[in-house]
């Protein structure tokens, strides 16, 4: 049982319970954007290709995509877990929202969270009114991005209307 783990409070019984599967850190990245923050967002090569090439059609469309958050190191999932920890939330709820340290999509480098330019929070499940979550559902897949929890997922996750996830087409 990895230490991390047990220090947060994650047992082996309950990522067994929840089936959640493992996740590798990309070997791989480049920037692919950088935020007004100054924040760089990084992604696989073929994934930034990819989300370029989709943010492009969107805006031919007059949709803006809004990068949210991209690739998370394992060493930062473990961050966000213990901070929800700090403020009391329990682990199992926790790990309805956010996914357990080496379990997340986001350490492949090929999930991507997706804002819009709407006055709507990021993040939230208000995210599926927006023109931009209209335009994902139609063309998304096109691209290769697909929504990996959607309503009632076997994940146990809790809706996210915007997390994609870039699969690479098998060769
Ligand atoms: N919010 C998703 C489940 C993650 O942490 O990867
Ligand atoms: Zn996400």
């Amino acid at each position: 049982m990895n230490l991390a783990l047990e220090e947060l409070g994650i047992s082996q019984s309950l990522l067994d319970a929840r089936g959640f599967i493992a996740q590798e850190e990309a070997r791989e990245l480049a920037i692919v954007e950088i935020g007004e923050d100054g924040r760089e967002f990084m992604l696989t090569p073929t994934t930034g290709a990819a989300w370029h090439s989709m943010k492009n059609a969107a805006q031919e469309d007059g949709v803006a995509l809004v990068m949210v958050s991209a690739f998370r190191s394992i060493q930062r999932q473990a961050e966000i877990v213990r901070s929800k920890l700090d403020d009391g939330l329990q682990i199992t709820e926790i790990l309805t929202v956010v996914a357990p340290p080496g379990y997340s999509e986001h350490h492949t480098g090929r999930a991507i969270d997706i804002g819009s330019d709407e006055d709507t929070p990021e993040l939230e499940i208000e995210f599926e009114t927006t023109v931009a979550f209209a335009w994902l559902t139609r063309h998304a897949g096109t691209f290769g991005f697909f929504m990996s929890y959607p309503q009632g997922n076997s994940s146990g996750y809790q809706y996210e209307p915007w997390h994609w996830c870039f699969k690479e087409p098998s060769t």
